[in-house]
């Protein structure tokens, strides 16, 4: 495979510095920052960032701001300076399971680690779970206060209902929704209404609980007289949504992608979108949803955590065959049938940039309420999960953003019945290294001083 030239980086729409297809951009991305030697090989391969800055104050209209532009990231330095360099320190003593794959990506920068964190500040501190999982009061975070929050199931729907409101057509990409049990009596109605009006329609609809994650707890009915309301699981609040029922299949099966972006700053609003992804394959061949199949999870939930436990999941060494795959890889099927990937990744530019601005007026009051202006604190960044699925038309849907996507980088294996064991995954480890090795690069604080200075 060769994703250098087909990667969807010359997105004209949001793009600023143009290169020739196929240009072996990646290689020169890899050993940016580094020198040379301290990219392995393979690295050329890696994704890069589309860096989307919106100017300050353009916040009211969406439809501006995804028009932002996108740069490359800057470009190489000589080693004599890299050498030069303070090292830049990095606490990972709350990193949990990104453990592995940030060593890697500090070993690869040559950045100093702190794995039992450190008296002296640290310049950047990498936090499993939250803002709060220690009190830091400087140098940079890797998470937002209230993100945990703020992109909840319930939270996401309402935002998004708020800009589906103000803007319906640009806000077209998050399927319909409802809140659970607060506007049961609404869904009820509003379904009636409109088969009344068009009683053709046949429509699945997607019970998900709020704050569940990894397909806990998710399940598919036919009618809103179907939704449990009692029960452990089921009478927590949820959100009940419009179900897709014609995704694009690929070897007849259902699969969705995880994007990652970096949300770098809210003021100024900086975004960057991670050029490659991972794409989640279902493990039993797609149907309509019928009566008789709603309740098959390893055919209509894409989700890792359930599809491991199906026999038919295929681990690969390859990041285009098996189970999880990259999202380049899948880029490259479409573009060999024709299809318009350009315009593709465009979309997903837009869908990622109109999420974050829903989210922003939310995250601002967190922010504020934690870091108040004036007084000293960190500053944070943070990398999102944005789970995607693609209609037949190759239109994108937004199905949640998580604060804590996995970064893992091995799966587990049975070696003997009962007998398990934590092997590498090179998919997880291509795609995920890179993630977190270019969001360093990109808050390197070394970086921002000589910027200042200049
Ligand atoms: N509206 C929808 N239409 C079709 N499939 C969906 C929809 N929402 C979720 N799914 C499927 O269910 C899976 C889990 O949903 P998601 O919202 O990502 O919750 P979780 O936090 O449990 O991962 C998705 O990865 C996708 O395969
Ligand atoms: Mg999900």
């Amino acid at each position: 495979m060769e994703p250098a030239g087909l990667q969807p980086a010359d997105v004209e729409q949001a793009r600023e510095a143009e290169e020739p297809p196929g240009s072996p951009a990646l290689p020169t991305e890899a050993s940016q920052d580094g020198p040379p030697a301290a990219a392995p090989p393979g690295q050329g391969a890696l994704p890069e960032r589309e860096r989307v800055r919106r100017r300050a104050g353009a916040q009211g209209s969406a439809g501006r701001a995804a028009r932002g532009r996108a740069r490359r990231a800057p470009g190489r330095r000589s080693g004599g300076e890299n050498a030069r360099r303070p090292e830049v320190t990095v606490d990972t003593s709350k990193a949990k399971t990104s453990l592995e794959a940030l060593k890697i990506s500090l070993r690869q920068l040559r950045w100093k680690e702190f794995p039992f964190g450190r008296r002296l500040p640290c310049d950047i501190y990498w936090h499993g779970v939250s803002f709060h999982d220690n009190n830091i009061f400087s140098g940079q975070v890797n998470k937002f206060p209230g993100m945990m929050e703020t992109v909840r199931k319930i939270t996401l729907s309402r935002a998004m209902r708020t800009m589906q409101d103000l803007f319906p057509l640009e806000y077209n990409f998050y399927p319909r929704s409802w809140i659970l049990p607060e506007e049961l009596s609404l869904f009820v109605a509003e379904v009636r209404m409109i088969k009344d009006s068009n009683p053709s329609w046949k429509p699945t609809f997607i019970v998900k609980p709020d704050g569940g994650c990894q397909g806990d707890g998710i399940y598919l009915i036919k009618d809103p007289s179907d939704i449990r309301l009692t029960g452990s699981i089921q009478s927590r609040p949820a959100v009940v949504q419009e179900y897709i029922c014609k995704p694009l299949l690929m070897d007849k099966l259902k699969f969705d992608i995880r994007l990652y972006v970096l949300l770098k700053s809210l003021e100024p609003l900086e975004i960057y979108i991670a050029k490659d992804g991972l794409s989640r394959f279902c493990t039993e061949p797609y149907q309509e949803p019928t009566l008789k199949n709603l309740h098959q999870v390893f055919m209509h939930l894409t989700n890792y955590s359930l599809n491991i436990h199906s026999g038919n999941f295929i681990h690969s060494d390859s990041v285009n065959t098996g189970s999880k795959r990259t999202f380049s890889s899948i880029l490259c099927r479409l573009s060999s049938r024709g299809a318009d990937v350009k315009k593709l990744w465009s979309d997903i530019i837009s869908l990622v940039i109109k999420t974050i601005i829903a989210l922003t007026p939310e995250l601002k009051v967190y922010y504020q309420s934690d870091i108040p202006a004036g007084k000293p604190g960190p500053t944070c960044f943070q990398i999102l999960g944005f789970d995607i699925l693609l209609l037949k038309n190759l239109k994108p849907v937004l199905l949640e953003v998580n604060a804590n996507p996995s970064m893992r980088i091995e799966h587990e294996q049975e070696l003997s019945p009962g007998v398990f064991e934590n092997v590498p995954s090179p998919v997880d480890e291509e795609v995920k290294v890179a993630v977190i090795r270019d969001t360093l690069r990109l808050v390197d604080p070394q970086k921002k001083k000589r910027k200042d200075t200049q």
